[in-house]
């Protein structure tokens, strides 16, 4: 599905992320781990061309996206749907509309530039909302709501374009950790409902722990340790983190993962509802 081959990013004279190559041969929960500065960012980023790769290549299904241009990029980038830190959505704009946006790509210059959407767009917004369990905030303006109804509208918005793969980069990084728990169930649903790659940013290791079939390490630009997460031992972490002996995993974790409440469903503890899909 999607191929890295020696992808570098540069800025200046440092390697932000440095002659990286690994496929995702099938639709896999992806984490991707690693201390602040890493260049997790970037490498989600080269994805959907938000930030130009200096060399190398990345194929999708054999086709090399850094090379697309114009009409079929905007495609490309709608394809990867992008869910970030931050939410991005427009504060002052309703939820529905919000929600909309995202499948501006979609529609002819003219109706984007007028915001203008047919009944299929707004039902469909509807549903995306419904399915996050939020649909009760369609109306509201985006600043409105939390944290987590905020990204959770975000996700519904990532929703809406149909993309072939979703891309967070760290979408819980600014919520508390039941809202943390409610947007990684959320895009744990997505990638087992719709059969998608999801690769998501994390800074923390429980949470990759928890929800990701695979994980990969990085650590100054290069991948260090791409496995399941089974595999994550101490050692390994602390390699990962660039930790010394005091290492210490409770300084990785965002504490969002209880006992028998785990997302994935090879865990021996047995799967139990997820909070956003128990309202779908
Ligand atoms: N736009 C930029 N200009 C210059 N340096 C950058 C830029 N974006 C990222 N970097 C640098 O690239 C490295 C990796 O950053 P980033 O991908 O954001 O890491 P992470 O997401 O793992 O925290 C860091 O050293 C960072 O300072
Ligand atoms: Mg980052």
């Amino acid at each position: 599905m999607i191929h890295f081959e020696n992808v570098t990013k540069t800025f200046g004279d440092r390697a932000a992320v440095n002659n990286v190559s690994f496929s995702i041969d099938k639709p896999q929960m992806v984490g991707i781990i690693g201390r602040s500065g890493a260049g997790k960012s970037t490498l989600l980023r080269m994805i959907n061309r938000l930030t130009p790769a200096t060399s190398g290549r990345i194929l999708f299904n054999g086709e090399d996206i850094l090379s697309l241009k114009g009409g079929s990029m905007r495609r490309w980038q709608r394809d990867c749907a992008m869910v970030f830190q931050q939410f991005n959505l427009v504060p002052r704009l309703d939820v529905v509309t919000n929600v909309m946006l995202g499948r501006l790509n979609a529609q002819s210059t003219f109706k984007s530039l007028f915001n203008i959407f047919s009944a299929e767009d707004v039902n469909r917004a509807l549903a995306a909302l419904d399915r996050l369990g939020i649909v009760q905030e369609a109306t509201k303006r985006a600043e409105e709501l939390s944290g987590g109804q905020q990204q959770r509208v975000a996700i519904a918005r990532a929703l809406t374009q149909e993309p072939h793969m979703v891309l967070a980069d760290e979408p819980i990084a600014s919520l508390d950790p039941m809202n943390a728990k409610i947007v990684m169930d959320a895009l744990r649903e997505i990638h087992e409902r719709d059969n998608k790659v999801v690769i998501c940013n994390l800074h923390t290791l429980d949470t990759a722990r928890h929800y990701c079939d695979r994980v990969i390490g990085m650590r100054d630009g290069v991948i260090v340790f791409d496995g399941a997460p089974e595999l994550l031992t101490t050692d390994v972490a602390r390699e990962i983190y660039g930790a010394d002996e005091s290492f210490n995993e409770a300084a990785t974790s965002t504490s969002i993962d209880t006992p028998g409440l785990s997302a994935r469903p090879t865990d021996p503890a047995g799967a139990v509802t997820p909070v956003a899909t128990a309202v779908l």
